[in-house]
């Protein structure tokens, strides 16, 4: 089956921060774990390039928007590997087919007969590129997001008919109640769509850097239709000569920010049915990313934490870790170099990494590296049944901290195995023999299935161990605790998570 998974695209007026690393790395998360379970996952990531933000950036700073859009646009691109994240395809709303695509798909709707041309006046946040609604404005005009003064703002437009999509939205979000996740965002989103639509702005005229309205040229288009519209086209053109739209689309999943729930779940799926394009199958939004003080980041209160910080410390696979681990995601949460260490220590080091080298060095000191043929341990094989069912539930469902939460249990658990075991002991007698053997390939097996399930999480880290392990194997058919040892032939392991200074 198809999987297409996407994460927002960046605006390049800056470089990227933790909060972008969150969404890659959660998103990543997600294809990865598909992969493993053979569908045929495609993932997207990209810059968003056009619009004010970027031409107001590049002014300030003296360059041309397109020159800043390159420098950031490769800060980005090349950050994605820096933190394992695997996108099959980075698009930068500046590629010259994107552009193309785009102005075909927009003029379906202005030929479908959803567009006309108004007079727009309202009020405008410059950073958001966006004109805010009475409701959500804050006392003294402020942006709601910026907390900046809003500028009263007036231009011909061409305007989009959200309007005619009322009755057809409330029936989307009716009819499918997981096309939003979790529940609040879809609430939110569905009770901004019972107040009553009003139609939207499609187009800017005083704008020179955006995408050229095809039937009417002293236009360009609205930042956001040209930048939602790259889930649909990068499938277009991710592979020279070959068209993955047909293979993809519609997308499975969409991951954003609360910050844009709007944008997505109101704006997305009305230009979609205005162009006669499937929608997506569902959006997941996800909370913030705050100072360890709990405000919201920013440079000025000085409670910013860099992913290099973090990486440099203590290394990408714990960075991974860290941020799905004591952020429940969904929700927002504070984050701080300290919280970091605690939870490096506590249990990458002390749980799955103190378990990976026990394991590994009992079966060498004790069994010449062999891992035992012998059948597992019935009574701790049952406190691992349904884990990877579970698991896989969870996920499709993006509930990436409660997934991780499980497996970390039976992390716990094994390390409480080997206590209880005590291998050493059954060691100094030959009548153990037996119960031993049952033990270490207990432990070899267990330590092997969580690293699968692990893997999306941290892949260098787990493959590193699975490899010492001599199962090299990430499919998800080695997520269940097998009923017997593999004999596979174990070779010493350094530690994956070393103390840090
Ligand atoms: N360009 C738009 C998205 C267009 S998608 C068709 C945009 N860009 S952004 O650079 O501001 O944000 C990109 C993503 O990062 C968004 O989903 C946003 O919510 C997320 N984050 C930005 N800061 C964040 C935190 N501090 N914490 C978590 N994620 C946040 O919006």
């Amino acid at each position: 089956m198809s999987f297409y998974i996407t994460t927002a695209i960046s605006y390049v007026n800056g470089a990227p921060h933790l909060g972008h690393a969150y969404e890659a790395i959660a998103t990543d998360v997600i294809a990865r774990h598909m992969r493993q379970r053979g569908e045929d996952v495609f993932f997207l990531t990209g810059t968003d390039e056009h619009g004010e933000p970027v031409a107001d950036a590049a002014r300030a700073q003296g360059v041309e928007p397109l020159e800043l859009a390159d420098i950031n646009a490769a800060r980005f691109k090349a950050l994605m590997p820096q933190l394992e994240v695997s996108n099959d395809f980075f698009i930068r709303t500046t590629d010259e087919q994107h552009e193309l695509k785009v102005q075909e798909v927009l003029q379906k709707v202005h030929d479908n007969g959803y567009t006309y041309k108004g007079l727009y006046e309202g009020w405008y946040c410059p950073r958001c590129a966006d004109f805010k609604v009475e409701n959500e404005i804050l006392d003294g005009n402020l942006c709601p997001i910026h907390e900046i003064p809003l500028t009263r703002e007036q231009e011909e437009n061409w305007f989009f008919r959200l309007s005619a999509f009322q009755e057809a939205l409330e029936q989307l979000f009716d009819e499918h109640p997981d096309f939003v996740m979790p529940a609040r965002p879809f609430n939110e989103a569905r009770s901004f769509i019972g107040q009553g639509l009003q139609d939207v702005s499609l187009s800017r005229a005083r704008l020179k850097w955006g995408i050229t309205v095809p039937w009417d040229p002293d236009h360009v288009f609205y930042v956001w239709f040209d930048a939602l519209l790259n889930y649909y086209t990068a499938l277009s053109y991710a592979r020279p000569g070959e068209d993955l739209t047909d293979r993809y689309w519609p997308a499975s999943y969409h991951v954003i920010g609360k910050d844009i729930l709007k944008f997505h779940t109101i704006f997305w799926p009305a230009i979609l049915m205005a162009a006669g394009i499937a929608l997506p199958h569902h959006v997941y939004v996800h909370g913030f990313l705050l100072g360890a003080d709990g405000r919201k980041m920013s440079k000025s209160l000085g409670n910013v934490l860099e992913p290099f910080e973090v990486m440099d410390a203590y290394g990408t696979d714990a960075l991974r870790f860290y941020l799905l681990r004591d952020v429940a995601f969904g929700g927002d949460g504070a984050v701080g170099i300290d919280a970091v260490r605690k939870r490096y220590e506590a249990e990458l080091a002390n749980e799955y990494g103190n378990l990976a080298s026990r394991t590994i060095a009992m079966l060498i000191r004790y069994r010449d590296g062999v891992v035992p043929t012998a059948e597992t341990d019935r009574a701790l094989q049952a406190d691992f049944d349904g884990l990877a069912d579970e698991v896989a539930t969870l996920l499709n469902r993006a509930e990436l901290s409660q997934a991780l939460e499980l497996i970390w249990q039976r992390v716990r658990r094994l390390n409480r195995y080997v206590e209880e075991r005590a291998p050493w002991q059954l060691a100094r007698d030959p009548a153990n023999a037996a119960t031993l053997d049952e033990t270490l390939a207990s432990l070899a097996d267990g330590v092997r299935a969580l690293s699968v399930l692990l893997h999306p999480y941290m892949p260098a880290s787990t493959e590193q161990l699975l490899d010492a392990l001599g199962a090299r194997s990430t499919d998800w058919s080695g997520a269940e605790f097998a009923e017997q040892g593999n004999g596979a032939t174990v070779a010493a392991l350094e530690p994956l998570f070393p103390k840090r200074a």
